[in-house]
């Protein structure tokens, strides 16, 4: 793989028991060369397409996007007692509610608030993280339990800084993770996280990312931080949600007879 998605051209691998939609999905990204066969030893990760779909191969692991492992929390008591959605869920606005995912990583978070009944705009500035993205939203439209949810989520390969402040219509909510530092216990999923870690760029103007968010007029801005992590670019929140190890701030913004 080129390195990480700048440059003109990304590899894909495609092991033979890739299948045939897969295949064409990929040969029909932007900027993607399929090439049959297992990539030689790299030092960096690559990109592989196999039978269980797009995948980014290093440290001995394999990681891609996957909404299945998510459902369990989808069961309605269980999301409505999801922080994310507690914070993201606004009262006497007219349904169905719009989000942004202005982060989107590999959608988790993204796929909780569809789950929710918002539609949902996800934008992803990382070429190969879009991939893993794209793919797993791909493989989720095949799936009579993931579709309903998935069909309300939108990918966007693209800066959410340069794209949200051009937004035509004003979402009802914008949600910000960018980086910070890693947070999981398990040796597992460290590794896997390590791996992601590899390709997200810690997010180096936190003004910019918040400003764009606030130029996308939204009733209410939702920031994920670490519990005892700083204000993103030193803004109070209205209020915050907390949990063991993750903060919700709420940034309500007035909009002309709505709350936030
Ligand atoms: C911590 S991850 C988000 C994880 C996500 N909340 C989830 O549930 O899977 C942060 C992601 O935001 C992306 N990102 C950071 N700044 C961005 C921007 N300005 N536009 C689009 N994507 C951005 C990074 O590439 C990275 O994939």
């Amino acid at each position: 793989m080129n390195k990480h998605g700048d440059a003109a051209e990304t590899v894909v691998f495609a092991r033979a028991d890739a299948s045939c939609a897969a295949r064409e999905w990929a040969e029909a990204q932007a900027g993607v060369r399929v090439v049959s066969g297992e990539p030689e030893a790299e030092d960096s990760p690559v990109l592989l397409l196999d039978g269980g779909g797009l995948a980014l191969m290093g440290n001995g692991q394999l990681l891609r996007g996957d909404f299945q492992k998510l459902l369990p929390r989808t069961i309605p008591n269980k999301l409505n007692g999801e922080l994310l959605v507690k914070a993201a869920k606004l009262k006497n606005v007219p349904g169905p509610l719009t989000a942004v995912d202005a982060t989107a990583g590999l959608g988790e978070d993204a796929f909780l608030l569809a789950a929710a009944g918002f539609d949902v705009r996800l934008y992803e500035r990382d070429r190969v993280i879009a991939l893993l993205l794209g793919d797993a939203l791909r493989r989720s439209l095949e799936d009579p339990a993931l579709a309903p949810i998935s069909e309300r989520m939108t990918l966007f390969a693209e800066d959410s800084v340069a794209a949200l402040p051009a937004l035509e219509t004003p979402p009802d909510v914008i949600v910000l993770d960018p980086m910070f530092p890693a947070r999981q216990k398990s040796a597992l999923i460290k590794k896997k996280f390590q791996l992601l870690q590899q390709l997200e760029r810690p997010c180096a103007d936190e003004e910019a990312l918040l400003n764009a968010a606030l130029a996308a007029r939204p009733l209410r801005i939702v920031v994920k931080r670490p519990l005892k992590g700083p204000y993103l670019a030193g803004q109070k929140p209205a209020y915050s949600l907390e949990g063991k190890s993750i903060r919700y701030d709420c940034i309500v913004v007035p909009r002309d007879g709505a709350q936030g």
